[in-house]
């Protein structure tokens, strides 16, 4: 293996061929992910644009290509002046290279990002991919969110008495902003601490209800709304591998704590599986921290991980004041 060489567009038709081997090993283990839609070509136009923003790194040997790694520099990331984030379609290493090769190219394109600037480093990785989980680990990741995928099959579901789920209307627009609030509150908790972006807006929560392609469902005991689940066609900062024709994501839930384990997450998942056979869908996806216990657990039971990211902050010793 040769060291570290900067990634030009010569390497690049090598590149895409690993990241669509890489891809075709997930699809094999998941084959939720429909994955006929996904040009090289197109992979290649994303890289070639990424490579010219900002670089990236390529490893090579005396067969080819063995790895590369490539990132964004984005500002005001994760809490952080500045940082880097590498999707799943800007990595890959050839299989059976073990950790070193990811090491390797982390090693070079982790100093090119520090001395940017980049205090958080992020990249999505094939959960398949279990030499890249192992190199980016070494490398002093952690997990940070899972994107999971299903088919659009149906769920049985039985509610407990009492309960009911409709679709959402707009008048129930303060009903979900209200549960939206609450599914923040548990996220910036322990073990998540996920800070909070900018507060929900009723113009959101109308949107969530009547905006083109989205869909909510609200779980009702009586007259009071215990739940709600919600879907959009896709969903930003989730991995890009789940767009597709006829797929669309679930981007928020949550019940009562108090209504929990009795099976209404489930019934409102069921709810939205029946809106999308009878809509034609094919494929569903969702995104979720993976220190959420409780909303990791549920997905993991309905869905299949496609996607784990990763995070590395660094020590901000490191840099110069910002
Ligand atoms: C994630 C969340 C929506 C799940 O809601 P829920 O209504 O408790 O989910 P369900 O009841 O359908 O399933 C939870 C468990 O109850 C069990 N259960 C389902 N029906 C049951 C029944 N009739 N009796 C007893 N247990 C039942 C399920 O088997 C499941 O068990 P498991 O964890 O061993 O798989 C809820 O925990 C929540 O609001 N969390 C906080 C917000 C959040 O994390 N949102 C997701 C953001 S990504």
């Amino acid at each position: 293996m040769t060291i570290p060489a900067v990634l030009e567009k010569k390497h690049l038709d090598a590149c895409v061929t690993l990241f669509m081997e890489n891809l075709s090993r997930q699809a094999a283990q998941t084959p939720a992910l429909a994955t006929g839609h996904i040009d090289p070509a197109d992979v290649r136009e994303r890289l070639v644009r990424l490579m010219e923003e900002a670089g990236g790194t390529v490893l090579t040997d005396g067969a080819g290509v063995v790895g590369y790694m490539a990132g964004w520099e984005i500002e005001d990331f994760f809490g952080s002046p500045r940082g880097s984030y590498t999707p799943e379609w800007a990595h890959a290493t050839r299989p059976g290279t073990g950790r070193e090769a990811g090491q390797a190219l982390y090693r070079a394109s982790g100093q090119r990002w520090v001395d940017h600037g980049c205090r958080v480093h992020v990249a999505n990785l094939f959960h398949a991919d279990t030499q890249a989980r192992d190199a980016f680990s070494w490398n002093g990741f952690g997990y940070l969110c899972l994107d999971a995928v299903r088919r659009v099959e149906p769920i049985e579901a039985t509610l407990p008495d009492g309960f009911c789920i409709r679709p959402a209307r707009s008048a129930d627009g303060a009903a979900v902003l209200s549960m939206a609030s609450c599914v923040n509150q548990h996220l910036i908790l322990s073990p998540v601490f996920r800070a909070s972006s900018e507060e929900d807006t009723p113009e959101d929560a109308a949107r969530w209800i009547e905006g083109a392609g989205c869909h909510t469902w609200i779980a009702w005991k009586g007259d009071r709304p215990v739940g709600y689940m919600k879907c959009e066609p896709v969903e930003d900062g989730a991995a890009w591998i789940v767009r597709g024709p006829r797929s669309f994501a679930i981007n928020g839930a949550y019940v009562d704590p108090a209504e929990r384990a009795g099976g209404i997450a489930r019934a409102l998942l069921s709810a939205i599986m029946t809106w999308a056979v009878e809509s034609g869908m094919e494929r569903c996806s969702v995104d979720c921290e993976a220190a959420n216990i409780e909303g990791a657990r549920f997905w993991l039971r309905h869905f299949q991980p496609v996607c784990v990211s990763m995070l590395r902050r660094l020590d901000g010793r490191l840099f110069a004041p910002a």
